[in-house]
């Protein structure tokens, strides 16, 4: 548990907090300072004495990247790739599959756009099924397992969506996916640095991430995690001579760990500030990070439900920071402008991010309040009073 004392020190550890109410963390969080100071420090570095030459000094802290992402989840470095967003490594995963035509893919209502795009775009045009949901909003499991057949590729799931605070319950589907021996690819860009991801437990076989959203590192990180047992199985589709190696006229390796699926060139500056922020995450602790992300939503919900006016669109059994909801007689648009001119920032998304769910929900945008571990009661509060005057 967070005391008061603690969230205090994480804030003073923030500047950002000091400008700006900030519920805008499934966006873009706040960094910690210490991420900021890493980035700038390292970039100095490299405009002083050579990007190639810092690299080579601090090669074995930039290397240790590999390690603090996967302490994170339960991993280990070598299941590791680190690369620009979470788009990118969902791909690297996606694309690396053996698709043969009549393939299956079963993913849930809230899939991210992006996701059900490359399902769509795919040459092999694999058919995809979605997971029914049960009334009180949750992937319907028995159905689920009854979807299962002998042309099952792949189950792709959202952890978190984009556009609401569902979790799905990845543990149990993980479960049913490995006693089937089905890949599970987990879409975890909302849950990292918000929610226990434990790939162990979870039982996944894929999953990505992103650095700017809930884990607080810089814009433009990302990773791929790659259960070892599952590596030898997907071959990249890009390579080049750092996830491969040219051994002749007609011949080439490619190398064995899951970093077959980087490029070789990358920002390094912010490579070690997804470093310093999945150790902040680490030392403040997974667990006191969900609990209070979860005490800080449900203010804010609770709040909601007070203002016949506001409604809030979340649905499931468990939910997250995410807190989404319309005004009656406003926009989406409106309201976050309405925020934003008093010191608050929000986000708003429509149908097109998450088409599914949306379109099964009968909406067609909804405003995001995004709580983090670092926001407070107050500021809760304030939002909560500024969305009472909308009435
Ligand atoms: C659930 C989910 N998946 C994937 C993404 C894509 O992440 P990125 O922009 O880092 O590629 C997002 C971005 O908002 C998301 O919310």
């Amino acid at each position: 548990m967070l005391s008061n004392k603690d969230i205090a020190r994480l804030r003073a550890e923030t500047d950002g907090v000091q400008h700006v109410i900030h519920f805008n963390n499934a966006g873009s969080a706040l960094p910690p300072n210490v991420v900021r100071d890493t980035v700038i420090d390292y970039w100095k570095q490299e405009s002083l004495l050579g990007g190639y030459e810092i690299q080579a000094q601090r090669a074995n802290e930039l290397d240790e990247t590999y390690y603090s992402l996967a302490r994170l989840i339960n991993a280990q470095k070598e299941e590791i790739a680190i690369v620009e967003n979470a788009t990118s490594a969902w791909n690297a995963a996606f694309q690396a599959i053996d698709w043969q035509e009549g393939d299956e893919i079963i993913c849930n209502r809230p899939d991210y756009a992006s996701n059900y795009l490359a399902y769509l775009h795919h040459p092999k045009k694999p058919k995809v099924k979605v997971i029914p949901t049960t009334a009180s909003g949750d992937e319907d499991l028995e159905a689920f397992e009854k979807m299962i057949n002998s042309r099952t590729k792949l189950v792709s799931i959202t952890h978190i969506p984009t556009n609401s605070g569902h979790v799905a319950p990845a543990e149990q589907i993980g479960s049913i996916c490995r006693s089937r021996n089905i890949l599970f690819l987990l879409d975890a860009c909302q849950s990292v640095g918000q929610y226990p991801v434990d790939v162990e437990k979870i039982k996944c076989d894929m999953l990505s991430a992103t650095g700017r959203k809930y884990l607080r590192a810089p814009r433009g990180t990302g990773f791929l995690y790659v259960r070892k047992e599952i590596l030898p199985q997907l071959t990249p589709y890009v390579v080049d001579l750092h996830s491969a190696t040219w051994t002749g006229e007609q011949t080439y390796t490619i190398r064995t760990d899951a970093r077959k699926f980087e490029n070789w060139e990358g920002n390094r500056a912010n490579q070690l500030g997804l470093k310093a922020a999945a150790d902040y995450a680490h030392a403040i602790g997974l667990e006191a990070i969900w609990h209070r992300i979860q005490a800080l939503a449900l203010e804010v919900r609770k709040g909601f439900r007070q203002m016949p006016h506001v409604h809030c669109h979340d649905e499931g059994s468990l939910l997250a920071g995410i807190v989404s909801f319309t005004v009656s007689g406003h926009s989406a648009a409106q309201v976050q402008q309405y925020l934003l001119k008093e010191g608050i920032n929000v986000s708003w998304n429509g149908t097109p991010n998450t088409y599914l769910d949306m379109t099964a929900k009968g909406l067609s945008e909804i405003v995001r309040v995004c709580v983090h571990y670092y926001n407070t009661e107050e500021e809760v509060s304030k939002l909560l009073e500024l969305l009472q005057k909308l009435k």
